[in-house]
């Protein structure tokens, strides 16, 4: 998927196509995330007074969560609109709008720190700034898109595919941290160590195609589609490909392979 803003220099128009529909985002997408969010956490040991921050938090429903968990718990994301129902939703939270390459934040602020589906290839700089946020000994938990194309859900992704041609190109940049290896490495490049690859399930689940098609349209990368063929289509086409998929008496159910990495910074940090 391609995405307004994702670029480091042009962070500050990402809001306009994440921001757009926060509401829906974060009533209709958001929450369907929950198994990665809830897996997560438990794999990175999200326990009572962590300081954890949450990088490109969206609306903050994985910051409700690891509230829950008795952590203490900052976000950033660059869109602001998600981020005013982030804050409503956690309003004791350090929650900014800001740009991941650049966190607001000391050196050694966050004993853990979760990114979901937020880093992707094309953000690796983000990785060091992450490490620079985290305490010696500090987790890292994050996630990736792993291999769509071959997931049982990626049907729910293809509405994406309608954005230009320049823009569906960019996708395979951006999601190439979920191939073997490539996420380790990097993980390694900036300082990490023990680096450990896991299955995080993922289900996005709808009540009908209509509702399924608003869900999508919330999202950056239906911006991009929509900006390309207009809403009209883009809601036609999603309607359309949720409808192939429609059981009776079940949810619609598209799940998608997502990778999780773990990793820790070392406790003697050389780099700092
Ligand atoms: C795939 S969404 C994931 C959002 C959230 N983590 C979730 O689980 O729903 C990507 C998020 O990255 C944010 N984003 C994009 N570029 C960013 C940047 N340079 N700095 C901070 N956040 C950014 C977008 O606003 C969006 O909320």
């Amino acid at each position: 998927m391609s995405e307004v803003g994702r670029d480091s220099k042009d962070w500050t128009v990402v809001d306009e196509g994440w921001g757009r529909e926060a509401v829906d985002f974060s009533t209709l997408s958001e929450p369907n995330n929950c198994r990665e969010y809830v897996a997560m956490h438990h794999f990175v040991r999200v326990d009572a007074g962590d300081r954890l921050l949450d990088v490109a938090c969206g609306s903050g429903l994985a910051i409700e969560l690891a509230r829950l968990r008795g952590a203490l718990c900052a976000g950033i994301d660059a869109s602001a609109r998600l981020v005013a129902v982030a804050r409503f939703r956690s309003p004791e939270c350090d929650i900014r709008v800001g740009d991941m390459h650049d966190l607001p934040w000391e050196a050694g602020a966050f004993d853990v720190v979760t990114s979901f589906r937020g880093i992707w290839g094309t953000t690796p700089d983000a990785v060091a700034e992450i490490r620079r946020v985290l305490r010696p000994g500090g987790r890292l938990g994050l996630t990736v898109w792993g291999h769509i194309k071959v997931s049982p859900g990626a049907w729910a992704l293809a509405p994406f595919r309608l954005a230009s041609q320049e823009k569906v190109d960019n996708q395979a940049s951006m999601v190439s941290l979920g191939r073997p290896g490539a996420g380790e490495s990097l993980l390694e490049a900036c300082g990490f160590v023990d680096i450990r690859r896991v299955e995080v399930p993922f289900a996005w689940e709808f009540a009908d195609p209509e509702v399924y098609a608003r869900a999508l349209a919330s999202t950056g990368p239906a911006y991009e589609a929509m900006q390309n063929v207009g809403p009209d289509a883009f809601h036609q086409a999603a309607v359309d490909q949720a409808r192939a998929q429609v059981r009776d008496g079940l949810p619609l159910r598209a799940e998608i392979n997502v990778v999780g990495y773990l990793a820790r910074k070392p406790e003697e940090d050389a780099q700092k």
